[in-house]
C-alpha cells in the first residue's frame, strides 16, 4: 500500500475518492489526524496523512513524526511520498520548482528521532548512505515526466529546526555544507521510515529563495510562500495522480 503525506498547502488530494477515515492510536501518541483511505480513478486504495493536521495546528517541532510513521506502517504502508516546501539554496531551484532530493543534511535539534529507544529495544543504527528509497524516488520522477512536468532529480535537502526561517550567514553555511535545498519536516521522518523498512522519498516544492538568496535581500514573507505553493500545487496533483491514479 501507498501513502502520501502532505506538507504546507497540501491537505487534501484532489480527485481522491475517499473511502474511509480512520483515527490510529499508536505507541507514540497521537498522528497529526485521522488516516484518509481513498482512490483516485480506478487505482490502487491509498492513504493521505496531513502532516501538519487539520488547519495546519502543529507547526514543524511539534510534529509527532514517529506517531505519524507507526500509524502509516501500521495501516500497511510500505511506500510513502512526502510532499514538503522548501527554500532554495543552490542553482535552479527558484520559486516554483519541484525537487526530488538524493540526499539530506540533519539540522534538527531534541526531535523524537528513533523507534528504538534502547531499555528492552535492541540497539539499531540504521544504513542512511542513500537516505531516500530509490524505488519511490524513480517511480516519483518517472510520473513527473509522463505528465510532461519538469523536477529537478536529486539535490541536498537541509533540515532546519524551526519554526523560524534562517538566518543569510545560516543559509550560507548550508551551501558550504552542500546543501541545495531548505526544509523543516524532512527529518526525522525519513530516518523513522527508514527504520520501518518504509520505500519513502520527497516531492519538495520550492516556495522561496532561501534567506539572503535570490535577487532582492528582502524577508522571505508567508504570503510569498503560500503563494506559490497554491501556484505549484496543480502540478503536484497531476504528479500524484498519475503515481497513484489508475
Ligand atoms: N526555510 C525553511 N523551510 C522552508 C523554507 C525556508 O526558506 N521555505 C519553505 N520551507
Amino acid at each position: 500500500m501507498q501513502a502520501i503525506i502532505g506538507g504546507t498547502g497540501l491537505y487534501k488530494l484532489t480527485g481522491l475518492t475517499v473511502t474511509r477515515r480512520r483515527a490510529v492510536r499508536s505507541p507514540y501518541g497521537e498522528p497529526s489526524g485521522a488516516l484518509t483511505y481513498g482512490r483516485i480513478g480506478n487505482g490502487e486504495e491509498i492513504i493521505f496523512l496531513a502532516r501538519h493536521g487539520h488547519g495546519h495546528a502543529f507547526p514543524p517541532h511539534r510534529i509527532n513524526y514517529r506517531a505519524n510513521l507507526w500509524a502509516l506502517h501500521e495501516a500497511g504502508a510500505r511506500r510513502i511520498v512526502s510532499v514538503a516546501s522548501v527554500g532554495g539554496i543552490g542553482e535552479g531551484l527558484a520559486p516554483g520548482t519541484l525537487a526530488v532530493p538524493d540526499q539530506i543534511v540533519d539540522y534538527t535539534t531534541s526531535r523524537q528521532s528513533t523507534f528504538y529507544e534502547g531499555g528492552d529495544q535492541p540497539v539499531v543504527h540504521v544504513d542512511m548512505t542513500l537516505p531516500y528509497g530509490e524505488a519511490m524516488r524513480r517511480d516519483l520522477l518517472a510520473a513527473a515526466a509522463r505528465c510532461g512536468i519538469a523536477v529537478r532529480d536529486g539535490g541536498v535537502y537541509g533540515c532546519t529546526q524551526g519554526p523560524r526561517l534562517e538566518t543569510a550567514a545560516e543559509i550560507r553555511r548550508m551551501e558550504r555544507d552542500g546543501c541545495d535545498m531548505v526544509g523543516m519536516t524532512g527529518m526525522p521522518e525519513a530516518g523513522l521510515a527508514r527504520e520501518l523498512e518504509i520505500d519513502y522519498a520527497a516531492l519538495c516544492v520550492v516556495t522561496n529563495y532561501a534567506a539572503g538568496k535570490g535577487a532582492s535581500s528582502e524577508a522571505i514573507s508567508m504570503e510569498e510562500i503560500r503563494d506559490t505553493v497554491d501556484d505549484t500545487m496543480q502540478d503536484v496533483h497531476r504528479i500524484l495522480g498519475e503515481l497513484v491514479g489508475g
